[in-house]
């Protein structure tokens, strides 16, 4: 059994003595021991080893103490076991060298056999929870498909997506195709998760709030949506949708167990668009652990008892920032575990 409850039963939606906490992106570049070990392996050869990538895992841990883990790995590998070549430039990002733009390029995308191609991740996980010894629980992930199709045909981050975009409005059937093909991916892949031993799971959809609410329906949330039927028996699905904020009334109803809000939506905001009920999970302005520790602290409070004790897990409203002090994120966890109701 696993210690530390928090993160679970507030995914429930049980009463809890404080919220628990996790930061998006928190295995990552802001921790000295991590750029250690990114000094010497490459990133995929991070993610593809299991003892490196359960390593990089527990690392926030030890340091901070967070009530959940999220596995290091990157939205990407699904893309990579679908036959699509994936390079993570330093300095530059992901760069898909061949991007899916035309019938012809899709032909050679394939659903893998996740047990074969993603065995990797599926031994970190093994890994990652001995390490863990059952002290917290373990996040899995994946991109919402739109997420994953935008960098497929995109073939590189972008402002504004407009090559992922022009295939969906100029080639629908082959977006959806695509869209298709990376669903049934990824729900044996976050299946296969579960069963190695995540406790949870998330579906980043990153670039979700890029598309209007209707296009939003038709490109991303109906695959969300299937995602969320096939894995909501086997664990709770957290939906994270950056910019999404005028779905979440539709995603409250979905049977995910909770929502991800970014901070550009204010709490009481995001608890009238979900009907009050669903537990929600954020919105700290990754920026504002900029700020000196004192401000965190006062500002993660605040946050607090905006969203309500209950029915919430604090988290950034997106990823950690690379160049955040180390002490200022230990501010920002610290915070939430000094808590007491002061309203
Ligand atoms: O949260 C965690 O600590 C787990 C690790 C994690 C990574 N990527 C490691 C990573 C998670 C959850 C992701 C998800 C991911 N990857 C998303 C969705 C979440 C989000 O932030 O929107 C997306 C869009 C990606 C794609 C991706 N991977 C990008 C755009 C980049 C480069 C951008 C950048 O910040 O430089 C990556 C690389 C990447 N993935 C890094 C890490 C720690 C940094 C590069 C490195 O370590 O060499």
């Amino acid at each position: 059994m696993i210690k530390n409850t928090l993160f679970l039963r507030a995914l429930k939606g049980e009463n809890v003595e404080r919220p628990p906490v996790w930061m998006m992106r928190q295995a990552g570049r802001y921790l000295p021991e991590f750029m250690e070990i990114k000094a010497k392996y490459d990133f995929f050869t991070r993610c593809q080893t299991p003892e490196l990538a359960s390593e990089i895992t527990v690392q926030p841990i030890r340091r901070f103490g967070m009530d959940a883990a999220i596995l290091f790995s990157d939205i990407l590998v699904i893309p990579q076991a679908m036959n699509i070549e994936v390079e993570m430039k330093p300095n530059f990002g992901p760069y898909l060298p061949n991007p899916i733009r035309s019938r012809k390029d899709l032909d050679s995308v394939i659903i893998p056999n996740v047990h074969d191609s993603l065995a990797y991740v599926m031994e970190a996980i093994k890994a990652t929870k001995e390490k863990l010894n059952n002290e917290v629980p373990l996040i899995g992930f994946a991109g919402s498909p739109w997420t994953i199709l935008c960098y497929c045909v995109q073939g590189q981050g972008s402002k504004n997506f407009d090559k992922a975009k022009e295939l969906c409005f100029t080639q629908p059937d082959v977006a959806h195709e695509l869209l298709q093909k990376i669903t049934d991916t990824t729900i044996a892949y976050l299946k296969a998760k579960v069963n190695a031993g995540v406790n949870a799971v998330q579906v980043f959809d990153s670039w979700g709030g890029m598309l209007s609410p209707t296009d939003y329906e038709e490109f991303s949330w109906r695959y969300i949506q299937q995602i969320i039927d096939a894995l909501k028996e086997e664990a709770p699905v957290i939906v994270f949708g950056k910019g999404c904020w005028f779905a979440l009334g539709e995603m409250a109803s979905s049977g995910a167990a909770a929502l991800g809000v970014d901070w550009t939506c204010s709490a009481k905001n995001a608890r009238y668009l979900s009907g009050g009920n669903i537990t929600l999970q954020g919105n700290f302005d990754p920026s504002r652990l900029l700020s000196p520790p004192a401000v965190i602290k006062k500002m993660v409070t605040q946050m607090i008892n905006d969203f309500g004790k209950d029915k919430y897990i604090v988290n950034l409203g997106h990823g950690i920032l690379p160049h955040v002090p180390v002490e200022n994120a230990k501010a920002f966890i610290d915070a939430v575990k000094e808590y007491k109701i002061t309203y």
